[in-house]
């Protein structure tokens, strides 16, 4: 057999090798866990490492990478950018040391305010960009939010309506009764106008309700050309149905729609998403009593009775526009600048026996809205992933905030690893305009993922790629 292969195998490496032209990279970071799943066409490359509990991210308009470091604050990363993927962080410097921040960051368009959360209130402090550096005390925005068990209350400025700060808030428990009373605040997004703000808002009282229902949306965007702003929600764990527990596969985890800030209309706007009655399937072939149920359908909880059952749900209650294997738990969705692409991060499951999400994936969008329709089982297509589940969560990256930066590529931080990434086109090309889809098989084969260096070497890439694919040849062929 190692006679048949080694020709094919030789002529491979070469061509691949003469074809090379990525450029070498001097810097090596060793991702703590194993060289992630790339897809083909892409790079993923670890930037930063040793941070504490990395969460929300963003660009300052003079390039520092500022992350919230969960129960530490918020710390400023400088970028040594030799190209592509070959950036590397430098140690962080403390902008606002407050153990309260735990998520949420946000800019305003200029630059010059700086906005994070605690569980209980939203903040803004002045900042300066070339220094890296908050130049005021901080204001409080929005209070009244402290709760136990789902505490981020995730930020977005609107880029439509200027001066409108979405706030997204949790449930208290898995199943919060509270949220069911609109009055309470929980569960629900709300955005307020910090423009005409006079005194501090009070989260259950003022702002405009974009939707109540939502068990805990921890990442939301706005599209670039419509202004529609969406939320992805992490949903319930333990379903039990008609007395069975259905949990390993249901519900699914929502990509909600939210109408619009600038001025455009939306029915459903404010509306209840179904939470804590009414849930999305995902495996209805594991969901008893399932008759008029596929992808995306909202059905009731428990037993069926006569408030509470599958047609309230289907009737009564928002639908999800999009929806995601059970338990894989979206934290943060970002656009690409012509909305064509919107990518979300799955930090990865703890409620199922086989681990599942741990993943960048992205999701195509046109004129506004996502490409596949709502009962698609496959519109997530995965870009970066870890590609033995098996170790996860212990041994696994775990993404949650993403990033884009001025150059088109994208950062994502992993909070358990206290890890940053980059992830890049592999031809050079901007991850933000080109095509997410150019080299991919066909939505829903998520399969295609191939491993990819992660270890920095001052051999070409493609280069190393081959001699990987020739040992792994050879290996495979003394055992044939
Ligand atoms: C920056 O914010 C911190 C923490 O909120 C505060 O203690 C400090 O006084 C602020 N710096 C300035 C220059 O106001
Ligand atoms: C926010 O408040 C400002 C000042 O009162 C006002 O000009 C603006 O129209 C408001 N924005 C929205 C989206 O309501
Ligand atoms: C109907 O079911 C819901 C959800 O399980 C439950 O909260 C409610 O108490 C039930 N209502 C009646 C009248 O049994
Ligand atoms: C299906 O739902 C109906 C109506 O709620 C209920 O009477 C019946 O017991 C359920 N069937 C099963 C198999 O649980
Ligand atoms: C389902 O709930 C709705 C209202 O919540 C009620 O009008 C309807 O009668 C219920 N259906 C059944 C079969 O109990
Ligand atoms: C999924 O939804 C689309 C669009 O609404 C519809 O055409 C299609 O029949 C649905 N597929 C299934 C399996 O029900
Ligand atoms: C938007 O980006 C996609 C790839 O992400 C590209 O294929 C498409 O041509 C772009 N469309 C416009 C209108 O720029």
């Amino acid at each position: 057999m190692l006679h048949f292969y080694l020709p094919i195998v030789f002529s491979l490496a070469f061509a691949r090798a003469q074809t090379s032209s990525a450029p070498t990279c001097s810097t090596t970071l060793t991702p703590k866990n194993a060289a992630p799943s790339v897809a083909s066409g892409w790079e993923a490359m670890v930037v930063a490492t040793g941070l504490t509990s990395p969460r929300g991210i963003i660009f300052d308009s003079s390039g520092h990478l500022l992350v919230v470091q969960q129960g530490k604050g918020i710390g400023s990363l400088s970028l040594t950018d030799n190209g592509g993927a070959c950036v590397i962080a430098g140690q962080p410097s403390d902008v606002i040391l407050d153990g309260t921040l735990n998520h949420g960051i946000e800019l305003s368009s200029d630059g010059k305010t700086l906005y994070a959360s605690s569980a209980e209130a939203v903040y803004s402090w002045s900042y300066d960009p070339a220094s890296s550096k908050n130049t005021s005390t901080p204001r409080q925005l929005v209070g009244g939010m402290s709760t136990s068990d789902h505490t981020t209350r995730t930020l977005l400025l609107s880029r439509k309506a200027e001066g409108m700060l979405m706030v997204s808030r949790g449930s208290t428990s898995n199943l919060d009764a509270l949220a069911e009373d609109i009055t309470s605040g929980h569960s629900q997004i709300k955005a307020f106008n910090i423009t005409s703000a006079t005194s501090l808002y009070d989260y259950n009282t003022d702002g405009l309700l974009l939707g109540w229902g939502l068990r805990n949306s921890v990442g939301v965007a706005e599209e670039p050309i419509t202004g529609g702003i969406y939320s992805v929600e992490n949903s319930v764990d333990e379903m039990v149905r008609d007395g069975q527990n259905i949990h390993q596969d249901n519900p699914g985890e929502e990509m909600n729609f939210h109408g619009y800030l600038n001025g455009a209309k939306y029915a459903q706007q404010g509306g209840n998403y179904g939470y804590p009655s009414c849930f999305a399937a995902w495996d209805v072939g594991t969901i008893p009593n399932n008759t008029g149920l596929q992808v995306g359908t909202q059905f009731a909880i428990g037993n069926q009775n006569a408030t509470i059952n599958d047609t309230f749900c289907k009737n009564d209650r928002v639908a999800p526009r999009l929806t995601f294997q059970a338990h894989t738990a979206p934290l943060d969705m970002k656009f690409n600048d012509n909305g064509s692409a919107a990518w979300v991060t799955f930090h990865g499951s703890w409620d199922r026996i086989d681990p599942i999400g741990y993943k960048l994936s992205v999701v195509g969008f046109s004129n506004g809205s996502p490409i596949e329709s709502a009962n698609s089982s496959t519109a997530a297509i995965d870009i970066v992933s870890n590609l033995d589940l098996s170790k996860c969560p212990n041994n696994c990256f775990r993404p949650v905030g993403l990033a884009w930066d001025s150059k088109g590529r994208l950062f994502m931080s992993s909070d358990t690893t206290g890890e940053i990434y980059v992830v890049v086109r592999a031809d050079g090309s901007s991850a933000n305009s080109a095509s997410p889809f150019s080299g991919l098989p066909p939505t829903g084969t998520a399969s295609a993922a191939t491993t990819s260096s992660t270890k920095r070497s001052a051999a070409p890439r493609h280069m190393r790629s081959s001699w990987t694919l020739l040992i792994a040849f050879l290996v495979a062929s003394i055992f044939m």
